[in-house]
């Protein structure tokens, strides 16, 4: 939204500083806007579309040349809705290679949406980038099957932040890691070719780990996460890990944000009941994924692991994306009044998607009976008007610790 009214607001100053040109005689003294400094240019051109930053050029004459300064660069959504607007998609390629041609400096930051292009055209921009020095990638591709990505990538060692939606990561044998990534988000990626908990260690400095949504059909160890010691945020998915989450936490000193996968883990009624001894006050947000509010083993043991984490101020739950209707739910045990009135942080609860069942009621009912600071719970309802009237009866009789809470019913 901000970034909307920012870009906006450049828009017009851009289109005011052609008018101040237009106006200008030709007798009159340089303007403003051919004296700019570069470093005020370059502001002013990453914050505009790809196509309004190569239109400057008819600015002036000293602007000319000022787009190729760019060092960020964005091949998005917005630039395709561009081209398919004027009935260019079809030239996407030859468009993009002579801006990158034209293109003289680093380029630190690139967003790209890679479709339409063929295996070879992908080789060649990202060996473009690699040898550009890229710093922040965003890489999502549009095609399926997913596409290798090219073994370029594995040498831009530049890295800080690594953003790859929808295709195949393989790294290559004698890969020796990124050592200055900070981030890095796998989304629907296939992992293949070698081990992930080698290759994360070969990553020493990631603060940001968002694995959550990978496909890998081996399991990571522990000891191999725990190297991460700079985590802030992680996330991932149960079914690999190797261990308990708690000793997982445990190893992790500056971890604040966790967020948990339950997508295919299978968790025996034991392993749910084991009781933890210590409490991780440092995690501040929890966000649990595909947990299924019928398997009472799973929502005890989400329920379980949220009571270990008495600082939390933040907490989100979805369930899986294919509702299967259990035709007969385990009802979690309700906890004992001692247990049920030990105090948690919470601010803010999120459900998404949920429809209503009784098991979610009841952890609804825990969370506003134990959150004397919670300022908002949002649930997003996925059911019809009848039954959401039913579901919307049986909040409204809810206690709320918190006086100030809202329920925000969608
Ligand atoms: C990573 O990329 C995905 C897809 O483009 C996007 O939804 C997500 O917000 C990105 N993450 C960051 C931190 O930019
Ligand atoms: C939890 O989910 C929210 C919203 O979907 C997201 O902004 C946040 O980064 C997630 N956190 C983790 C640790 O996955």
């Amino acid at each position: 939204m901000e970034f909307n009214i920012c870009q906006t607001i450049i828009k017009y100053l851009c289109l005011c500083l052609i008018f101040v040109r237009l106006m200008a005689s030709e007798f009159a003294p340089e303007d403003f806007i051919s004296i700019m400094p570069d470093n005020v240019i370059t502001n002013i051109l990453h914050r505009l579309p790809l196509q309004d930053a190569v239109r400057t050029s008819i600015l002036s004459r000293n602007w000319r040349c000022k787009w190729t300064m760019l060092n960020e660069l964005a091949i998005d959504q917005n630039f395709f809705v561009y081209l398919i607007e004027r009935k260019a998609i079809n030239s996407f390629w030859a468009i993009i290679s002579k801006v990158l041609l034209y293109l003289n400096s680093a380029i630190t930051k690139c967003v790209l949406i890679l479709t339409l292009l063929e295996p070879e055209d992908i080789h060649h921009l990202i060996m473009f980038l690699s040898k550009k020095g890229i710093k922040d990638l965003t890489l999502t591709f549009w095609s399926s099957p997913p596409v290798k990505l090219p073994s370029h990538l594995f040498s831009c060692l530049e890295l800080t932040h690594l953003n790859i939606t929808r295709c195949c990561f393989n790294p290559p044998p004698g890969f020796r890691g990124f050592p200055n990534l900070l981030s890095l988000e796998l989304c629907n990626v296939q992992f293949g070719g070698s081990d992930l908990g080698e290759f994360l260690t070969r990553c020493p400095l990631l603060e940001i780990l968002d694995i959550g949504y990978l496909s890998y059909t081996g399991s990571v160890k522990l000891v191999d996460i725990a190297k991460l010691e700079n985590l802030k945020r992680l996330s991932l998915s149960l079914c690999h890990m190797d261990t308990n989450v708690f000793e997982l936490v445990s190893n992790l000193p500056k971890l604040q944000e966790l967020g948990l996968d339950f997508q295919g883990c299978s968790l025996t009624k034991s392993g749910a009941k084991i009781k933890f001894s210590t409490a991780f006050p440092f995690i501040k947000a929890l966000n649990l994924t595909r947990i299924d509010s019928g398997d009472g083993t799973m929502l005890s043991c989400a329920l379980e692991m949220i009571r270990n984490f008495p600082n939390l101020h933040t907490l989100e739950i979805f369930p899986p994306t294919r509702h299967v209707d259990d035709p007969n739910p385990v009802s979690i045990p309700i906890p004992s009044p001692e247990v049920e009135y030990s105090m948690m942080e919470l601010r803010n609860v999120v459900f998404r998607f949920i429809k209503g069942s009784e098991n979610e009621i009841h952890l609804i009912r825990y969370f506003l009976a134990c959150s004397p600071s919670l300022k908002k719970i949002e649930i997003l309802c996925d059911c019809h008007y009848g039954e959401r009237l039913i579901f919307a009866r049986k909040l409204l009789k809810l206690h709320r610790a918190s006086p100030t809470a809202e329920i925000d019913f969608n």
